[in-house]
């Protein structure tokens, strides 16, 4: 039977009970020091007694508003970030995969209203991750990832990987060529 949990993840047998700082406690006492941060998208430690305070504050006020109101709070972090960074604007997203999925749509975009909409291809690292959108996962390159949902993919997004030609030689449809498929054949028709 399929457990609760949909299986995803090959997990290790850790039960981690508390954190500390840098550190993570199992439930046999161990303890470790915590060098993924959640896939380094929680690296802010843990239980450090400002963020306790600041968020248990936050918790006993109000918890969640949508993005239909203004957001002081969400403002004053925009600015710092924007002060902080090269960025000149932010867009706060629930994950990762939101991220790249804005990413991809930005980069689109942007050649879109440059006049150049044929410039849609993406290249990928093989064997990356990046989320469980369509987009992300047509990115990521690893055929465990895309075998079954390629249609998907190919439908939603273009992104191609540098392992495409490894998963293409397997499909019995292959998408369009892209920008680095074509220049590949290009290049080795020049010579
Ligand atoms: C490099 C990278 N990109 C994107 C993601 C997706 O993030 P999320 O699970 O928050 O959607 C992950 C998650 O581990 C990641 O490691």
């Amino acid at each position: 039977m399929i457990p609760a949990v949909l299986p995803t993840y090959a997990r290790a047998p850790l039960h981690f009970v508390k954190g500390e700082g840098s550190w993570l406690l199992e439930e046999d006492g161990r303890r470790f020091l915590d060098l993924g941060s959640g896939i380094a998208v929680t690296a802010l430690g843990h239980a450090h007694p400002a963020l306790v305070a600041a968020l248990t504050e936050q918790a006993n006020k109000l918890w969640h508003v949508s993005n239909l109101y203004e957001i002081p709070q969400q403002q004053a972090l925009a600015e710092k970030l924007v002060a902080a960074s090269f960025a000149d604007t932010v867009f706060f997203t629930n994950s990762g995969t939101e991220s790249c999925e804005l990413a991809v749509k930005m980069a689109r975009k942007y050649w879109y209203e440059k006049g150049q909409p044929e410039k849609t291809d993406i290249l990928t690292f093989s064997g990356s991750f990046h989320g469980r959108s369509s987009a992300a996962i047509a990115a990521s390159g690893a055929e465990k990832m895309v075998k079954g949902s390629r249609r998907c993919c190919r439908a939603s997004c273009t992104c191609l990987s540098a392992t495409w030609p490894h998963l293409r030689r397997r499909s019995p449809t292959p998408p369009a060529p892209c920008w680095w498929s074509r220049s590949r054949a290009r290049a080795a028709s020049a010579r």
